[in-house]
């Protein structure tokens, strides 16, 4: 069996993100930016379809408004609680793994009825752009990120994400999708060599708004950052949503995230980490007090963290 991919806006507005025996169809990441341009009202909920599709290793994309309704609440309610003396300084919120950040971008609107512009937010993703390479006049591009790791193969009219393994039933994708392999790992090469064999266009996964923000130089900004790596950098809050989940990250790896949120938190600061899934879902998470030498749960929501026993345990 074969089954084509979604790599048009008119295949995606029209619908067609399922094959004849309802397996969602793969949707080229490239649509993300062409959406960006199109000043549709429904523009930014057909980028968050193309999201929702996107996986990156064991990641996805995925994100979407009012995603945390009422744990936004709980966390205003905390922060307000907790930062609710005048302050010399400004309040610094950091956002990570905030994918396009459009759930950024409510918190910083909900914290601006608190604190007008005494705060400062930061929002941070692994992958806040991809590139889309190919040869000029030839039909196969790449998806890579900064690295010339390859996530995606477009050759119209499939799109294959290699971080989905194929079912044999789609076996002449298979059997494409191999033989495409090789001279997709080429156009990577020349990607990440500078070739001008190769033309590169930068696709910007940061929202529109987000972007506009971000470029007034104000309080809010996006910045490239990976939650594996140590920051070098103070706040008074550090928000991890849909992110510290045993399927993506290793104890090891775990421990070492909190380490680096910890060290990046001032005492006394707030630590909001939950996961949710579909839209209706509650969210599972936690609200945690930085103290001097660990966590404290402040306010647990639905059955906690899926990491609480490590927030719990972590000791400096
Ligand atoms: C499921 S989305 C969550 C987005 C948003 N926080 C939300 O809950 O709607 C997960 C995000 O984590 C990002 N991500 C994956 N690995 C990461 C890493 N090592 N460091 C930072 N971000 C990462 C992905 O790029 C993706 O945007």
């Amino acid at each position: 069996m074969i089954r084509f991919g979604v790599c048009s806006l008119e295949d995606l507005y029209a619908n067609r993100l399922s094959d004849a025996f309802g397996k969602e169809k793969n949707i080229s990441i490239e649509l993300y930016e062409e959406l960006f341009h199109n000043d549709a009202p429904s523009a930014s909920e057909y980028q968050e379809i193309v999201l929702s599709r996107f996986k990156c290793g064991q990641v996805f994309k995925r994100t979407h408004l009012q995603r945390f309704s009422e744990f936004d609440t709980a966390t205003l309610s905390a922060v307000q609680k907790q930062f609710r003396q005048a302050r010399n300084e400004l309040l610094a919120v950091h956002d990570l793994a905030a994918s396009d950040g459009r759930t950024s971008l409510e918190l910083y609107h909900q914290l601006i009825n608190l604190f007008n512009d005494g705060f400062s937010f930061l929002a941070t993703d692994v992958l806040p752009w991809v590139y889309s390479v190919g040869k000029p006049s030839e039909r196969l591009r790449v998806i890579t990120d900064d690295g010339g790791r390859t996530m995606e193969i477009v050759y119209p009219p499939f799109v294959f994400n290699l971080a989905r393994q194929e079912s044999k039933f789609y076996w002449i994708n298979k059997v494409l999708v191999k033989r495409l392999q090789k001279e997709a790992a080429t156009l990577s090469a020349l990607f990440v060599q500078r070739s001008s064999e190769v033309r590169a266009r930068k696709i910007s996964l940061i929202h529109k708004k987000c972007r506009e923000l971000s470029e007034r130089g104000g309080n809010f900004s996006f910045e490239q950052y990976n939650v594996l790596e140590p920051i070098n950098r103070r706040f008074d809050m550090v928000r991890a949503m849909n992110i510290l989940n045993p399927g993506y990250f290793n104890q090891r790896e775990i421990s070492r995230i909190l380490e680096s949120v910890f060290s990046s938190l001032r005492a006394g600061g707030l630590f909001v980490t939950g996961s949710n899934e579909g839209r209706e879902s509650g969210v599972e998470g936690g609200i945690y007090l930085r103290a001097e030498a660990g966590f404290h749960l402040l306010f647990a929501s639905g059955s906690g963290s899926c990491v609480h026993e490590a927030i719990a345990r972590f000791n400096r």
